[in-house]
């Protein structure tokens, strides 16, 4: 396990700093997953998406253009912990699609209604470097897919979202 330092809380990037929110982020080089660089980042991300209660938090939101997403535990209760996606690739989205509501941290008080593959494949590295797929489905999946498109420099907003109040998100 990584050593223990102080965390950082990230400012999380509005549309006022969209330069770096439409900057796609670099891939993460494999020997660098280990190194003290990459690991105090993703503590670090960890905590800032809980401190903004957030279920999903991805590098370029708060200004590193790396391929980098970070995942709740609550979005799905078999996850064993907080999901960390390097370099994530979906490769096989469901043709069959599902609307979901969507928010995002970096456009808050703004909410839309999106439709996106119901079930993927995601292949990625963890923290230790492992490589996994995982195929998932449902709330899990929408997220994923969510966040990999922040790597892309990509918005919800970019995706014809049908507004609406989120009455879904808010408690
Ligand atoms: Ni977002």
């Amino acid at each position: 396990m990584p050593k223990k330092t102080k965390l950082r809380v990230w400012t999380i990037f509005s549309p006022g700093d969209e330069r770096l929110l439409r900057t796609p982020g670099e891939s993460v080089a494999l020997a660098d997953i280990s190194g003290q660089t990459v690991q105090r980042l993703l503590d670090d991300m960890l905590v800032t998406m809980k401190q903004a209660q957030g279920i999903g938090l991805a590098a370029p939101q708060i200004g590193q253009s790396l391929r980098i997403a970070v995942i709740a535990r609550e979005v799905d209760p078999a996850l064993p912990g907080p999901l960390i996606l390097i370099n994530p690739i979906i490769t096989q989205p469901s043709s069959d699609q599902v609307p979901i509501e969507e928010g995002c941290l970096s456009i808050p008080g703004v909410f839309g209604i999106i439709r996106r593959a119901e079930g993927i494949t995601v292949r990625y590295f963890d923290r230790f470097g492992q490589v996994h797929n995982m195929t998932t489905a449902g709330l899990l999946a929408r997220v994923i897919q969510h966040e990999v498109d922040h790597l892309h420099g990509v918005l919800f907003i970019d995706r014809q979202p049908e507004f609406t109040r989120g009455q879904e998100l808010l408690p």
